[in-house]
């Protein structure tokens, strides 16, 4: 038996479900807990449907993210009903039968057409949380989506369990082993097209199954945070290589950035692997009790130190905090919260029955304000960028001296650096989860 196996590592997952699926409804005051895993949207007239995205929650209990219409039924004390749609369809290909280590821990109901759950759901309605979109509506079962229990489910949801983990260190191999690829293509003079396209190729997942649009940035496109223009040709040189790219697996996604110079012995490559290490030192700030938003204050100094350490700034690293320059060259935060959803839910949760932990003032970009606990995973994401429109600002705000400009002329031309892993909060050191993938 394989420790690592999701089979093995299930029930107790769905233990852990069923023992916090008791807790929100108790909060919630009902009876029966149901999860619809969602319904197609259509494109407005039109009969085009959008690639289907299901429910979270759903994904949660079920490794299943392509069965529309269907239902997981929870009752405290009795075993997870789950209510498959099966459809008799000539059109499309339907749902495989259901099968997989997740059977035989919950009664399976096989239906036809979407109606056919109706009499197979708890009655009565008003005794249901229903967690779910609202055209996931099925008669008198309308998603309330009580937030009692969202509040309790999403902040319970920061808490991976073993199996969880064991999923997500696939979809990092899937994405490691596509960024691999990629860099390839990148060496080998592709443009940013070809190079998305072996990225998807080798990840063996197209651009609806990734779990958020590819990022493959030549040259100044790395100054463009979330660049996904793809360019079909590539440039006249490419000096400079930027991806952010992830994959999923059984609805968990991975997210990855890597930054490369064409040119290993440049000043840039210096600068990457600059960054590369400040990054891991990050990682390892990954512990129990670490207030993210140290984390990130800590980040921005660190990656002061580097532009002071090639000349970029003039200015110490606090100085440069303290008047939002640093801001301009890492204008986004830190990381975030990832699972389920790349940015997962709880980022800000200050308690599980709700409240929000602000951001500190002057990062309105940080995407997690808690503090680190067990269980969690989070990305750690520094960036170093040269973008013309923050660095007007600089000298708009009067802190023009604080930089050398012939030293930003002289990186401007590769964009901007991000290295970024996801990391395992545990009760020692912290697990980097991307990092072994690449190694493999
Ligand atoms: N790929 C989006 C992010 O890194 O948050
Ligand atoms: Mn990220
Ligand atoms: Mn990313």
């Amino acid at each position: 038996m394989n420790a690592a196996d999701p089979a093995t590592l299930y029930p107790q997952h769905l233990a852990t479900l069923r023992a916090r699926a008791d807790e929100a409804l108790l909060r919630s005051g009902h009876e029966h807990l149901l999860i619809p895993s969602g319904r197609r949207h259509y494109q407005l007239f039109d009969d085009r449907d959008y690639p289907f995205a299901v429910n979270p929650h759903f994904k949660h209990w079920l490794p299943l993210t392509r069965v529309t219409d269907s239902w997981l039924v929870y009752t405290p004390g009795q075993r997870p009903k789950v209510i498959y749609l099966q459809p008799f369809d000539y059109w499309h290909v339907v749902p495989e039968a259901p099968n997989g280590w997740w059977v035989e821990h919950v009664d399976v109901h096989v239906i036809r057409t979407p109606e056919e759950a109706l009499p197979l759901l708890p009655g009565p309605a008003a005794r249901c949380a229903i967690l779910g979109e609202a055209n996931s509506a099925l008669g008198d079962y309308v998603p309330n989506n009580p937030a009692p229990a969202l509040d309790y489910l999403h902040y319970q949801r920061s808490y991976k369990t073993p199996y969880e983990v064991a999923l997500m260190r696939v979809a990092q191999r899937k994405a490691a082993h596509a960024h691999r690829a990629a860099e390839r293509a990148f060496r080998a003079g592709a443009g940013e097209f070809d190079i998305h396209m072996a990225y998807c190729e080798a990840a063996r997942q197209d651009a609806t199954e990734v779990p958020y649009q590819n990022i493959v940035a030549l040259n100044t496109h790395g100054a463009v945070l979330h660049y996904t223009e793809l360019d079909r040709d590539p440039p006249t040189e490419s000096l400079s290589f930027l991806i952010d790219a992830g994959a999923s697996h059984c609805g968990y996604a991975s997210d990855i950035t890597r930054t490369y110079a064409a040119d290993r012995g440049s000043e840039f490559q210096s600068m990457i692997e600059a960054v590369d290490a400040a990054q891991q030192a990050m990682c390892a700030g990954v512990r129990a009790g670490a207030d993210y938003r140290q984390l990130h204050v800590d980040a921005h100094l660190s990656l002061m130190g580097i532009l002071k350490d090639f000349g970029v700034l003039k200015v110490s690293p606090e100085a440069a905090l303290a008047t939002g320059v640093s801001a301009a060259f890492f204008p986004h935060g830190l990381g975030h919260p990832i699972g389920l959803q790349v940015h997962d839910v709880a980022g800000f949760a200050a308690s599980d029955r709700g409240g929000t932990i602000a951001r500190p003032e002057g990062h309105p970009y940080l995407r997690m304000t808690r503090v680190l606990e067990p269980g969690m995973v989070v990305t750690i994401e520094p960036g170093l960028y040269f973008i013309d429109m923050l660095l007007d600002e600089v000298k708009k705000n009067g802190h023009a001296a604080s930089v050398d400009w012939a030293r930003v002329d002289a990186f401007r031309p590769y964009g901007g650096i991000r290295i970024e892993d996801e990391v395992l909060c545990t009760d020692g050191a912290a697990e980097n989860l991307t990092r072994p993938a690449f190694a493999g």
